[in-house]
């Protein structure tokens, strides 16, 4: 069976999760850079990753790369790859540029300039340029004089999961609330709780790993299946046989997502039908600065997100509500959690005085806010 180079794209900072979570889905060999794994799959392990993967956002099957000396080189260099064994005729295809580092050009000329060589190579086999919403997108990375080629198989990033019926504000990367989940280590028998779960991320996607439900079974793209060189039946069938392996065995709701505001709840109740994950999750509209209040004393599992200070709350309000809401979830019994935050200062501070041990503290990039996931235990 044919294999590829691939580099499987993730969130600064989740990329030790992220390898270990391709790992498991059978990946070998991985190499973390920063951003990304490197590795070598076969085309079924293709499929799979844009199926199962929960920690990561694209995969790109690399075509070629190298460096180069400037923009004339660079066109030399990819005139020489026979692009008619990834672009079949009459096929329609677009380059992206993504570029770090002090270059002669700019992004938009590099993609250009390589789509036309891409171009005058296939043209006569009805190949065309389409810049909005191509069959087959060429992924152009350069990195001071380094250059990357390669196709994006995942389209659309791989966080936009499909589920979502309403958004929050401040919603977090569900790719990062996986992530979250994996790193306590949750058993999926003690009880979790998201204070502040908003419209449900941390909540559904700690239920589809509990109930095994893959990420990509809601996607409406399917960018890998243009790719006429590789299996793509084989795609389909392990989608379908994906869909058929969710656990709906499970009869206690595992999972609490709790809220101060009452339309978020609804929201968040909104997005785990459409995820098909209500049966496990109970939700509760209060203020989690008294969870005692709202739910039993237990031991309990955490992960959630506070507000940051940044865009929603006053930043003077973040260390006293950081305090409580910590202060809150040693009282009604959490053991174990992840918290993420821009604030995350303030956050080590409440965690310490509050008795708990910082186990894990991974700088992630949120979007553009560098952010910490803190593991802490007692
Ligand atoms: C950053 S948002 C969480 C977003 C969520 N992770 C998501 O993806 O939708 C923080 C949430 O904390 C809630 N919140 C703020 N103070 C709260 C409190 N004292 N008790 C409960 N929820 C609170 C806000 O209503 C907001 O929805």
């Amino acid at each position: 069976m044919p294999r590829y180079d691939v580099l499987a794209l993730c969130p600064r900072g989740m990329e030790s999760i992220a390898s270990m979570e391709i790992s498991n889905l059978g990946v070998s060999n991985v190499i973390e850079g920063r951003g990304y794994i490197e590795s070598n799959v076969d085309e079924h392990l293709l499929s799979k990753l844009n199926i199962y993967a929960r920690t990561i956002t694209r995969v790109i099957l690399i075509i070629d790369k190298g460096e180069f000396i400037d923009l004339r080189d660079l066109k030399n260099k990819i005139s020489g790859i026979s692009f008619k064994e990834y672009i079949d005729a009459g096929q329609c295809f677009g380059v992206r540029c993504e570029r770090i580092g002090r270059h002669s050009f700019r992004s938009i000329d590099a993609a250009r300039e390589i789509g036309g060589v891409i171009h005058s190579q296939l043209m006569s086999r009805g190949v065309r340029v389409c810049l909005d919403d191509p069959e087959i997108e060429i992924v152009l990375r350069i990195i001071n004089n380094r250059y990357l080629i390669g196709i994006n198989t995942s389209g659309e990033s791989l966080h936009k999961r499909g589920y979502r019926v309403y958004n929050h504000p401040a919603s977090l990367n569900p790719v990062i609330a996986a992530g979250m989940i994996y790193l306590i280590g949750w058993d999926r028998k003690t009880i979790l709780i998201d204070p502040m779960c908003g419209v449900g991320t941390i909540p559904i996607e700690a239920a589809m790993i509990a109930m095994n439900i893959p990420p990509g079974i809601f996607r409406e793209t399917h960018k890998i299946t243009n790719l006429r060189f590789i299996d793509t039946d084989y795609y389909w069938k392990l989608r379908e046989s994906a869909k058929s392996k969710t656990q709906f065995n499970i009869e206690k709701k595992i999972i609490f997502g709790i809220d101060a505001s009452p339309k978020y709840i609804e929201w968040a109740k909104a997005n785990s039908n459409a995820a098909g994950v209500s049966r496990i999750v109970s939700y509760f509209t209060g203020d989690s600065r008294r969870i005692y209040d709202i739910v039993p004393r237990n031991s309990y599992y955490s992960a959630f997100n506070p507000p940051y200070g940044i865009r929603l709350t006053r930043p003077r309000a973040i260390p006293h509500l950081y305090r409580e809401i910590i202060a809150s979830l040693k009282d009604v019994g959490v053991i174990k959690g992840a918290v993420i935050s821009g604030s995350y200062h303030t956050m080590k501070s409440a965690l310490t005085k509050a008795g708990y041990n910082i186990t894990r503290d991974l700088v992630v990039l949120h979007g553009n806010i560098l952010t910490h996931i803190y593991v802490f235990s007692l």
